[in-house]
């Protein structure tokens, strides 16, 4: 396995935090549920799951010599503002394009929160009107030749780090980081559950559980849920970044289909935009454990995991890992969700 062999440029504070979720798995009255936090792990424009990818694409980026990181994502992108958080850390410009992936037209929503915050770190934030999708974009790749034209190093990181050929590594990390956990805490998850846009995050945990599978012998379900509301172009994208990470790190066999597996009916009609069992997740995360979600991305897995529980499709005797990957700046921008009484 050649995980370790990959250059890693360290950007979170360590391991992130596993902990019970005992007042909502009470609730659900199933399966035992915990969480790891990587909404709470770096010490970067409050993290999220992209510093981890970027661990493994930074050596790169300082291998080439480049100047300035350009990245996309929508107005509220998590994904950006991390990027722009990584550049200012490494003392590099960054290029933002911000398309209107989501119909929502709060006043604020390109003033607030995500966006907000990548213009406090120095980003050149540039909005753009096209919509949502998850793959290669016109936009950035003429926002890449306009750095370059103007003189500067442009290094393109895609959307959600995703079509990187090194997206997946940071999240195979991640569940050799987890068995860690595991041992310390004398607790074994059999089941994770984690929210699926661009796919990197669940391709990348796929490669790595069977890279411990290969060494241990346990097989474990990683569920991944939709919240692109695009199933289809998600399940593809998952499937070939999962296969391509599994050969990167010398898996040494192909992965079979059912250890990829996106689950869809919590996305809604579309990415961005909450429906009732989003609402439902993020009042009973809020409300049981202070555990706080958002309505684009962890409000739609955790509705996946609460049905999943609740309904017996992960079997009471099961303990489930909780990946909460971020995004609670993006709550701002949707602050009338929760109209003041
Ligand atoms: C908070 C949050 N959760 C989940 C995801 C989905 O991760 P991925 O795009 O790697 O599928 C993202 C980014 O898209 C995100 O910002």
């Amino acid at each position: 396995m050649r995980l370790h062999e990959f250059p890693r440029h360290p950007l979170t504070f360590g391991p992130s935090p596993v902990h019970p979720l005992d007042r909502l798995s009470d609730h659900l009255g199933g399966a035992r549920v915990w969480a790891k936090r990587e909404d709470v792990s770096s010490g970067l424009a409050y993290g999220g799951n992209k510093v981890r990818k970027l661990e493994y694409i930074v050596p790169d980026v300082l291998a080439q010599g480049a100047d300035t990181l350009v990245s996309i994502g929508g107005v509220q992108s998590n994904h950006t503002r991390q990027v722009a958080a990584v550049a200012a850390h490494l003392g590099l410009s960054c290029r933002l394009v911000q398309e209107k992936w989501v119909p929502w037209d709060d006043p604020v929503n390109d003033k607030v929160g995500n966006i907000l915050l990548s213009r406090i770190m120095g980003a050149d934030v540039r909005l753009d009107p096209a919509g949502f999708d998850i793959g290669i974009r016109t936009s950035w790749e003429d926002a890449i030749r306009e750095v370059e034209e103007s003189g500067g190093r442009p290094y393109g990181i895609p959307a959600g780090a995703s079509e990187h050929p090194l997206g997946g590594l940071g999240f195979a990390n991640w569940a050799f980081e987890v068995a860690e956990q595991e041992k310390q805490l004398g607790v074994h998850f059999d089941t994770v559950v984690v929210c699926t846009v661009t796919g990197s995050t669940h391709a990348g945990m796929i490669a790595g559980f069977a890279a411990l599978e290969e060494l241990t012998g346990v097989r474990r379900r990683v569920i991944g849920i939709d919240a692109s509301a695009t199933i289809d172009r998600t399940r593809d994208q998952v499937a070939r970044i999962a296969r391509h990470t599994a050969e990167l790190i010398e898996l040494g066999r192909d992965l079979r289909d059912d250890e990829i597996e996106v689950l869809e009916g919590w996305a809604g009609d579309r990415y961005g935009i909450p429906v009732d069992s989003t609402m439902e997740a993020i009042s009973l995360s809020g409300r049981l454990e202070a555990m706080i979600i958002d309505p684009v991305y962890e409000g739609k897995s955790m509705a996946g995991l609460v049905d999943l529980v609740r309904d017996g499709e992960i079997p009471k005797g099961s303990t489930v890992l909780y990946a909460h990957l971020g995004g609670q700046q993006a709550l701002n921008a949707y602050h009338s969700l929760w109209p003041a009484s």
